[in-house]
């Protein structure tokens, strides 16, 4: 048996042998379906269980958490970068997360700590997908691992789930709750008329359709594309000559504007339909899915995500699906501002301050969506600051050619933001952090000089 299943084994043992719990989860897509995992498998053990969600696992929190004096802390999606203060408090505690750790711990169960990436091998409801079934449960809930995997973009690199998201895809697959297919990868397959999903395609940027309702309505019909029937098509609504159809075009187009053909080919990937879901609905598609429960924890509502993934499909799912159209509408202002302000370039990175124009806990989102943006690098880390209550957000991005020369950002941030009193952590590709207010310059200029030094011999051993 795979090492990470005997230590998933040894949580749910653990986690037997209390009769309640805490959960404690992160503010986004995979945070929620973390949580709904972890809600479900104690509902099911018939425990007493309560839940909170945390924009950030610091020692504030901890102390107001050890204070609860609940018999048992299951931390999802988070706890790995603080275990040793986690540790500290003597507490019983159980650990399903995949971010860098910092340190071992018992009842801790960390893809890095068994030689799988936690970045794009398996996500925060991925590990408590493990626990869950190492209680002998079904498969059933392997959908919501891959809501979870999906929202943290864990496809993104390959196009497609690899490493153990892939063998709980084909889990679920056997079990019946989800299929995969290859695609378009757009937002809004389900749910959008064609010519809006196509507007809304921003990755890559293409001159005439993106932004560009008029462009893409011609596009559809120089192709002969029959936009309506009772209502408008979506594209699962589309024959797959149609669909064939429309790829092409969008290919034609995007060598004829000169976008890479890198870019282009990440237009088509693996897409993941969760069959329990009602067809036309956000929830029957996974991006879709883990945008909605984005829409919600990035807003304070991680409560009513949780209900969605609970299964409520009344009052919270149409609350989850207003947040949404207000989520889109964030992004979409996020990226204007960004394209009208551009970024200050240094030698090994580019960054821009958002003040109070992106809210802190979308600004991460902002920054991995501006890659797209003409005239921002593709080969310099992307890092965005943002006032927050606490302090100055901070969400840098990365790509996969970097990592490959030796980019960690989550040690780099970790590091840089301790060098001037905040904290931070994260992935390789992907990291955050919060430091005090004033000290952005400084930041900055050690951040950067940190990045050049893993860039420039990118032999350097860092422990995190
Ligand atoms: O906190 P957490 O691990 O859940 O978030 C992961 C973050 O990493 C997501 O915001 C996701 O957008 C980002 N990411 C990325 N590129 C990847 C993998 C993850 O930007 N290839
Ligand atoms: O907030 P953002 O989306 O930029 O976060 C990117 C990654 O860094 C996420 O995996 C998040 O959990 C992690 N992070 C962290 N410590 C922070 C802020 C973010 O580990 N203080
Ligand atoms: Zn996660």
């Amino acid at each position: 048996m795979h090492p990470l299943f005997e230590k998933a084994g040894e949580c749910a043992r653990y986690i037997k042998g209390h009769s309640e719990a805490l959960v404690i989860s992160h503010i986004d897509a995979d945070g929620v379906a973390s949580a709904a995992v972890m809600c479900k498998m104690l509902e099911r053990e018939g425990m007493d269980y309560g839940v909170r969600f945390l924009k950030q696992l610091d020692s504030v929190a901890l102390n107001e958490i050890a204070d609860l004096g609940k018999q048992l802390v299951i931390f999802t999606d988070l706890g790995s970068t603080m275990i040793d203060q986690i540790n500290a408090l003597g507490m019983d505690i159980v650990i399903a997360d995949h971010h860098q750790p910092a340190g071992r711990g018992e009842y801790h169960l960390n893809p890095h700590l068994f030689g799988i990436n936690g970045a794009n091998e398996l996500s925060g409801s991925g590990a408590a997908y493990l626990i869950w079934r190492a209680m002998g449960s079904t498969q059933d809930l392997a959908d919501l691992a891959v809501v979870g995997a999906v929202g943290d973009l864990q496809d993104l690199r390959e196009g497609r789930l690899i490493g153990m998201n892939r063998q709980i895809l084909e889990e679920g697959v056997r079990g019946g709750v989800l299929s995969f297919k290859t695609d378009i990868r757009l937002f809004g397959r389900q749910t959008r008329p064609v010519h809006k999903l196509l507007e809304y395609c921003s990755d890559p940027y293409i001159p005439g359709i993106t932004g560009d309702e008029e462009g893409c309505l011609r596009f559809l019909n120089d192709l002969g594309i029959k936009l309506k029937d009772a209502d408008w098509r979506r594209w699962i609504d589309l024959r797959k000559d149609e669909k064939q159809q429309i790829v092409s075009g969008l290919m034609r187009l995007c060598i004829a504007s000169g976008i890479s053909p890198y870019k282009v080919e990440r237009l088509v990937g693996e897409v993941y339909t969760l069959l329990k879901e009602e067809e036309g609905t956000e929830l029957r598609d996974a991006s879709e899915y883990s945008t909605l429960l984005n829409a919600t924890a990035r807003y304070g509502h991680a409560e009513i995500g949780l209900a969605v993934c609970m299964g409520d499909r009344s009052d919270a799912y149409v609350f989850a699906q207003n947040l949404l159209a207000q989520h889109r509408r964030n992004l979409s202002n996020g990226l204007n501002f960004v394209r009208d302000e551009g970024v200050v370039t240094l030698e090994n990175l580019q960054y821009f301050h958002a003040g109070n124009n992106i809210q802190d806990t979308i600004v991460g989102i902002v920054a991995g969506m501006s890659a797209s943006i003409e005239g921002i690098s593709k080969e310099l880390s992307i890092v965005a600051l943002a006032d927050a209550e606490d302090g100055i957000k901070i969400s840098a991005r990365g790509t996969q050619d970097l990592v490959r020369r030796g980019l960690n950002l989550a040690v780099a941030l970790k590091e840089s933001a301790e060098q001037v009193g905040g904290a931070g952590g994260g992935h390789d590709i992907a990291a955050g952090a919060t430091i005090p207010r004033g000290t952005e310059e400084k930041f900055i200029s050690i951040l950067n000089e940190k990045i050049g030094l893993q860039l420039g011999d990118g032999h350097e051993q860092h422990n995190v």
